[in-house]
């Protein structure tokens, strides 16, 4: 069975040298996995005892085991043992001491190998859950602020120039509308995680009579892995997953990389509340937006599990190799910061301040209505290239005498063309420029005030029982 010390000892004459041992050890990360894996060995000893491969009472006894040291898991009193590599390793040693040499039946019929690749499953469609939550509660707060904000105009950027003018409420479900996408990537991560690979074994499947579909349906699998090979190679879904991740946390690095750029005395358009910045240790004035600048920070972290975790499986033959193993720590460090971030960005976004004054004189003081100027043109007849040059022109007299295009007298503006009239004033005026903005989609607050309702409508749906998409 074991040669005392390792479980698959049998073979060996000599000592494993205490460096490889450490090397190889992967229970110190690992131990997360620790509920999936007790409730995989549960699942599997029903199953074991219900098809005759051991005694009804050994399963009970195994399940009994199983239970305990599920207690001693959660109170933090299992002992964990460095010479036992990993936590399936750790929990089958426990298990035998609590039970006696019954503990040596659970492994029948089953691999480590197919083993972490249940326990993985598990824990990506856990989390794929959790961070489902987080983006939920994240949107629910752009939504609360978008809500409030239906009046407050503000420049929209293209190449970081002034554009033209936006509400900012537009701009905030821009945002919503990226974490819906964040959300249904991982709704389909789950979704294809949601797949046992439990019963493959080592990766031939096994010579007794397991019977895989009663231990999917008991752990919650909508489907077993149909070949046994790809069934233990297989991280696809734990790439996927942090392909899910990479994606949400660009987007939370572009709206943090926004807010920094907006904190800052130049722009002047937000203010950081209190509670979500910090100070500088040399300069008293300072008021820095760190969490935003780590969140932006933290996104690299997050690509790097992704990197790490598609770079160890490029061109692995099938099948386990302990290559494999290697999915854990990024993984894990992936899910915890984007877990974190979700969070933190959520309580920022929820208490940073608006400051409308700055945001409405800034769009009073720039060229973001020039477009506007130009569809009056072409709404009196002239073709959208002409009137463009029109206004082309009038912009650059503006810069030249350091005018607005409404500063201009009507008497120049005649001369640029005889096509604006009076009324031409109201049109570029910047808050009938963002209503008349009125096409599906856009940010006239009609539209906006949709949009919402839309948003709001949907989110409902999916907080706090949609578990199916
Ligand atoms: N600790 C291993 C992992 O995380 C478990 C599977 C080990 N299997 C093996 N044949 N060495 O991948």
């Amino acid at each position: 069975m074991t040669d005392g010390k390792r479980m698959w000892g049998g073979r060996f004459r000599a000592e494993t040298d205490a460096r490889v041992q450490a090397f190889t050890s992967s229970w110190r990360f690992d131990r997360r996995l620790w509920p999936y894996d007790i409730a995989g060995s549960i699942a599997h000893a029903r199953m074991l005892a219900a098809c005759g491969i051991i005694t009804l009472q050994e399963g009970e006894t195994l399940v009994a085991g199983l239970e305990r040291v599920r207690e001693e898991l959660a109170q933090g009193t299992f002992p964990f043992r460095q010479e036992y590599e990993d936590i399936h390793m750790n929990i089958e040693v426990r298990l035998t001491e609590l039970v006696g040499p019954v503990g040596g039946k659970l492994h029948t019929a089953r691999s480590r190998n197919d083993q972490v690749a249940t326990d993985m499953h598990m824990y990506i469609m856990d989390e794929c859950r959790a961070i489902q939550e987080g983006i939920v509660v994240l949107q629910g707060v752009l939504l609360d602020k978008a809500e409030k904000e239906l009046d407050t105009v503000m420049p929209g950027y293209t190449h970081l120039q002034r554009a033209q003018p936006i509400l900012y409420s537009h701009y905030l479900l821009a945002y919503f509308e990226m974490l819906a996408r964040d959300y249904e990537r991982f709704a389909d991560c789950y979704g294809r995680a949601n797949r046992l690979p439990l019963g493959a074994g080592a990766l031939a499947g096994t010579t007794f009579p397991i019977d895989r579909q009663s231990v999917a349906q008991e752990l919650g699998f909508a489907e077993v892995y149909r070949n046994s090979i790809d069934a233990v190679s297989d991280r696809d879904f734990v790439i996927e997953f942090l392909a899910a991740a990479a994606i949400t946390m660009l987007h939370l690095s572009r709206l943090c990389e926004e807010l920094i750029i907006w904190c800052s005395q130049e722009f002047g358009f937000l203010e950081m509340d209190d509670s979500f910045a910090t100070g500088s240790s040399i300069m008293p004035q300072k008021k820095n937006p760190d969490v935003a600048e780590l969140v932006r920070g933290k996104t690299g972290r997050v690509y790097g599990s992704l990197i790490s975790l598609l770079t160890t499986m490029k061109g692995l033959p099938l099948a386990y190799h302990t290559d494999m193993q290697e999915d854990k720590q990024c993984t894990f460090d992936a899910v915890d910061t984007l877990r974190d971030c979700l969070h933190l960005v959520a309580g920022m976004m929820d208490t940073v301040q608006v400051r409308r004054e700055r945001m409405a004189a800034a769009v009073e003081e720039d060229f973001s209505n020039a477009t506007d100027l130009a569809d009056y043109l072409v709404r009196q007849g002239l073709p959208f290239r002409e009137a463009h040059a029109v206004v082309g022109r009038l912009v650059l007299d503006c810069l030249a005498q350091g005018k607005r295009l409404g500063d201009l007298s009507n008497e120049e503006w005649q001369a640029a063309s005889p096509l604006l009239g009076e009324d031409a004033r109201q049109a570029i005026d910047p808050r009938q420029c963002v209503a008349k903005r009125c096409s599906e989609g856009g940010t006239s607050p009609a539209m906006v005030a949709q949009a919402l309702a839309v948003a709001r409508q949907s989110l409902a749906k999916r907080w706090p029982d949609d578990k199916e998409n």
